[in-house]
């Protein structure tokens, strides 16, 4: 029954946006042989002047008309080229657009259990390189091989009814032989890309991890070494371009040299039958610049048959993912009210990460009342945030384990369950943007808290204030670096903010000093009558205060009770504040 039919991919396929921009890709189309049939008149005017130009009939206004028609349409050929860039192409950008959204949109609703299968970089590349093949298919591919086959058949079909059957015959014999060269070329150059852009990809990695690695290369003195390893990777860089460009100068060379032989048949045999009287000269000089327009439609169909069966490969495989279900859904029948009571209950919860066989939990029982404080200790690997993960549904927990105000946590709809948790992860993330609106992450109207309160109860307003630009600061890669308990104490205000019904700091006060974590610590119990707080520490300091404490080993609860009787068990708790007065004591006398 958790099974939900998912609503976000029924089977994603490009096809309803090919549909959407149907009408572009019709209007280009027609440009398209629009297009070629006046370029089809060009060499019928020339051959219809050649042969006025040896006949007496000829006056200076029938030349004048000629050349005037091959103006207009010469004008007429480059409006419709225009016409037909501008419907495909801006149809392959938008369809682009529109499939990135697409591929975006997903992303944020995949779990994760696919984010840690997937690397950010191949994440990146369907974003980047598959979604170019695509669009080359869709644009330019689509467009070449209809212009291809169009201006194949039309020159061809001129070639045979106005000047001679034969002569066409013999002088195209050579020209498959272009399509046939341009298609191995262009997928052994298509190889040699693909080697050029893991070459790149390796150099630009590396730059980027020299520079947001650059203080530990600096303190170890690496310089030399980073700079050499570069040096490799840019030569090597620079090879694999050379490689791509030898190839890619072959190209027109060959074509032009396959294409002569056409035109030296053209010449040789046409010619002979201008002599013999067969075809007149302008039929001659006609079918010369025909053999000339067949050039381009060779290499172009070589070309898109690569393109065709790339974009093809990268449409599988991001069609593939896209139809990757999100892990974590909704029961058909899950209830998106706010959750109003702060209880939980922990019930025989044993979990084991998905892809691994050793549990991390195991049989955990629990209950906590609303209005109380949790705290958890224990030692780094014994399940503390996993326990957390679960709560939050980042991973599922089994059915019947975890309660949440009073109902099974499959009663609520993903949203209304985090809607109702503040959390600040181990790992707490600023974006790049301004330390107002890291604190207002969740944009909401009609909170009842303010930033300036929030920030003030989490013990940052004063740090805040004396950064010049105040909370207009910006923050992340291009901004201030902040110390360690700045981005705690900022990523607690950011969950204070929403004044969650549960609150969870984990491991969120380890790099603020004893002090000011008293300080946010008494704050937060004041502003938090009612609700449920679950604080994760190493410190005794942090937790000690909690209606409820429970230490963790190995996936299990060892301990469990208030402060007090913990302290009179004498067990793993009572050893872990002796041990960490000690350290008070000789840190104080140091
Ligand atoms: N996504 C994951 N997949 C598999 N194992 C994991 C995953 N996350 C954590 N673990 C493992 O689960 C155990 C508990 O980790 P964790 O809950 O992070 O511990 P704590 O927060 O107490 O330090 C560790 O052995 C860790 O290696
Ligand atoms: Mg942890």
């Amino acid at each position: 029954m958790k099974k939900n039919t998912d609503k976000i991919n029924k089977g994603w396929s490009i096809r309803k946006h090919l549909v959407r921009y149907r009408y572009h890709f019709i209007l280009g189309l027609i440009a398209l042989v629009i297009v070629d049939l006046l370029q089809l008149r060009v060499p019928l005017i020339t051959g219809r002047v050649t042969d006025g130009l040896s006949s007496p009939d000829m006056t200076i206004a029938i030349l004048r008309g000629e050349v005037l028609l091959i103006l207009i349409i010469g004008g007429s050929i480059a409006v419709g080229r225009f016409i037909w860039r501008y419907f495909i192409f801006g149809a392959s950008r938008k369809i682009e657009a529109l499939i990135r959204a697409d591929y975006f949109r997903h992303l944020e609703t995949l779990s994760m259990t696919f984010y840690n299968k997937n690397k950010t970089g191949d994440l990146m590349a369907y974003a980047t390189n598959d979604l170019n093949a695509i669009r080359m298919m869709v644009g330019p591919g689509l467009l070449m091989a209809f212009d291809a086959l169009v201006l194949t058949v039309l020159v061809l079909y001129q070639m045979l009814t106005t000047i001679n059957v034969q002569l066409t015959l013999v002088a195209i014999i050579p020209l498959p032989l272009i399509a046939g060269g341009s298609m191995l070329l262009g997928r052994s150059i298509r190889n040699r890309f693909r080697s050029k852009q893991e070459a790149f990809a390796g150099m630009s990695d590396m730059v980027q991890e020299n520079i947001s690695g650059i203080r530990v290369i600096k303190s170890y003195v690496q310089e030399i070494k980073e700079i050499r390893a570069f040096n490799i990777k840019n030569r090597h860089n620079y090879d694999m371009n050379l490689r791509v460009i030898r190839l890619q100068a072959l190209m027109m060379p060959l074509a032009m040299m396959i294409s002569g032989l056409s035109i030296a048949i053209a010449l040789g045999y046409g010619g002979y039958m201008t002599m013999i009287g067969k075809i007149t000269l302008g039929d001659f000089v006609a079918f010369i610049q025909y053999i000339m327009m067949m050039i381009w439609p060779m290499i172009a169909m070589g070309w898109c048959i690569n393109i065709m069966s790339q974009g093809n490969a990268s449409l599988t495989r991001l069609t593939n993912i896209m139809n990757q279900k999100p892990g974590i859904i909704d029961l058909e029948d899950a209830s998106n009210d706010s959750i109003k009571e702060a209880t939980l209950e922990f019930k025989h919860l044993s979990y084991t990460y998905p892809g691994t066989d050793t549990p991390v939990l195991k049989d955990i029982n629990l209950t906590v009342n609303k209005g109380e404080t949790l705290g958890i200790i224990g030692k780094t690997g014994c399940g503390k945030t996993t326990l957390m993960n679960l709560l939050v549904r980042l991973y599922n927990p089994p059915e019947g384990t975890i309660a949440i105000g009073g109902h099974d946590i499959y009663h609520w709809t993903v949203k209304s369950l985090r809607r109702s948790f503040g959390y600040v992860p181990q790992d707490n993330f600023l974006f790049s943007d301004t330390i107002f609106n890291n604190i207002n992450f969740v944009k909401n109207k009609d909170l009842n808290k303010d930033v300036v309160d929030s920030a003030t109860l989490a013990d940052v307003h004063a740090n805040i204030e004396d950064f010049t630009h105040g909370y207009d600061t910006i923050v992340g890669e291009r901004g201030v670096t902040l110390s360690g308990g700045q981005k705690q104490r900022i990523s607690i205000a950011r969950a204070h903010l929403i004044d969650p019904l549960f609150l969870v700091l984990d491991d969120a006060v380890s790099a603020v000093d004893t002090k000011t974590e008293e300080s946010i610590l008494s704050a937060l119990k004041t502003s938090r009558t009612d609700k449920t707080t679950i604080i994760i520490a190493h410190r005794i300091s942090t937790i000690q205060d909690a209606n409820q404490i429970i230490v963790m080993d190995e996936g299990r609860i060892i301990e469990q009770g208030n402060h007090d009787a913990l302290m009179n068990l004498k067990g793993t708790y009572y050893k872990l504040v002796q041990k960490q007065q000690l350290e008070k004591i000789i840190g104080e006398q140091e």
